[in-house]
């Protein structure tokens, strides 16, 4: 399962640091390629010699070599690795990650790595408690990355509580779960819509909204993290999408957006409509721009094709389709029409009324509600954790679609 793995941890100083040398072993065993960051605390309590003899390779401590004066490059450890374990992490790395404080070269890296991040807590039980500790960890979550919650049981202190490292066997046994779930959606098209559309008012204008395609490039990314193929029809954005599992086809207009569907729609198991598409469009675009009058300016729009209603008519019985809602008033019955009424599988809710979600924003608060009326209230997450449970929740409804 690890085979070819490329993993790179990061240690911070805890007593809990002696059982990383045994998860490197296993590792390695696995077949994986293990690159070590240390804290110059971390070394108080697990020599670097016994770490790179394990893992076959050099364990980085500083930004540089004091005896060559090369460079050890944050950014190139954090793109090399397919995913980052950050095992045992102090109450002060913890802090440190939160405020992205980069004093040391495996906070710089955690802050530089675009791989899935995972963080294992050790330290003492109040310590643990501590609503600091406590808050430190939520906002890691919110930010995308992944809790491995320590255990309870007794601590170097003599305390017996939470705060235990997990053994080295459940540490691998995350990490196996993290690849497994890439394969997940193997052979699976999805197709995604994202960000606005433009309808052209002349050659200088546009009506557009304000839909970022942040939380679109999240799903995209997400699914091709798990294997699938996607194809994502854009509208403009400023968005990176560096996965090769993603095609994008840019689009500027509904109607240009509308056509790019059809085009891949019989191919996709998956539809997610991700795009804040116009609802209307001026009749045609003036050839010229429309030049200053004294008189007002009256613009006749035109409704566009609904694409996630069509889509809805015609889909075919394996296929999930996926709508979202932005809504302001009665949010949860509008949603739950327009999951009936445009046929669909899922619907995302967005809200508009919390602090930090929607246009724009790193995070987003959504309601998730199914076809057989399930309906789920998340907290506020980053916009790819966002992702994670919205493809969980597909994965969900195609097993009982398939049963
Ligand atoms: N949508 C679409 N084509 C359109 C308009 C919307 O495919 N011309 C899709 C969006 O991608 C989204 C869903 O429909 O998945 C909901 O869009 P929204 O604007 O919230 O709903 P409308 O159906 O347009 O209803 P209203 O604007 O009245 O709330």
């Amino acid at each position: 399962m690890l085979q070819g793995k490329k993993i790179l941890i990061g240690i911070t100083g805890s007593i809990s640091a002696y059982k990383i040398p045994l998860l490197v072993r296993l590792l390695v065993k696995e077949g994986a390629e293990v690159s070590i960051i240390m804290t110059q605390m971390a070394r108080e309590f697990v020599t670097p010699l016994t770490l790179s003899t394990l893992s076959g390779k050099p364990v980085y401590t500083d930004f540089f070599d004091k005896d060559d004066g090369s460079w050890h490059s944050h950014v190139d450890l954090g793109n090399w690795a397919d995913v980052f374990l950050i095992a045992p992490v102090s109450a002060t790395s913890l802090g440190k990650m939160v405020n992205g404080i980069a004093d040391n070269l495996l906070i710089a890296t955690y802050l530089a790595a675009k791989c899935p991040v995972y963080f294992a807590p050790a330290m003492d039980v109040d310590m643990f408690h501590h609503p600091s500790t406590q808050s430190n960890i939520q906002t890691l979550i919110k930010y995308g990355n992944h809790l491995i919650e320590p255990e309870v049981g007794e601590l170097a202190s003599g305390l017996t509580g939470a705060g235990r490292l997990q053994e080295p066997e459940n540490i691998l046994k995350v990490l196996s779960a993290h690849f497994e779930k890439k394969k997940a959606l193997k052979g699976i098209n999805v197709l995604i819509t994202a960000g606005p559309t433009y309808e052209s008012i002349d050659p200088v204008r546009f009506i557009g909204n304000h839909s970022s395609g942040k939380m679109g490039y999240a799903i995209a990314h997400a699914f091709a993290e798990a294997g699938a193929a996607v194809e994502l029809i854009s509208g403009p954005v400023n968005q990176p999408a560096n996965h090769s599992n993603i095609h994008i086809t840019a689009v500027v207009s509904a109607k240009e957006m509308e056509k790019a569907v059809d085009q891949k729609l019989d191919k996709a198991q998956i539809i997610i409509m991700a795009a804040a598409v116009a609802d209307y469009t001026p009749e045609k675009s003036a050839t010229k721009k429309i030049k200053k009058k004294g008189d007002d300016l009256t613009l006749k729009l035109f409704p566009t094709t609904d694409i996630l209603k069509s889509i809805g008519e015609k889909k075919r019985k394996e296929q999930i389709l996926v709508g979202f809602a932005l809504e302001t008033d009665d949010e949860l019955q509008n949603a739950k029409k327009k999951l009936r009424t445009k046929n669909l599988d899922l619907i995302v809710l967005n809200s508009l009324k919390e602090k930090g979600a929607g246009f724009g924003f790193d995070t987003n608060k959504v309601t998730l509600i199914d076809r057989n009326g399930n309906e789920e209230t998340f907290p506020l997450k980053s916009k790819n954790a966002v992702a994670a449970d919205i493809l969980d929740k597909i994965q969900s409804l195609r097993k009982d679609k398939n049963a």
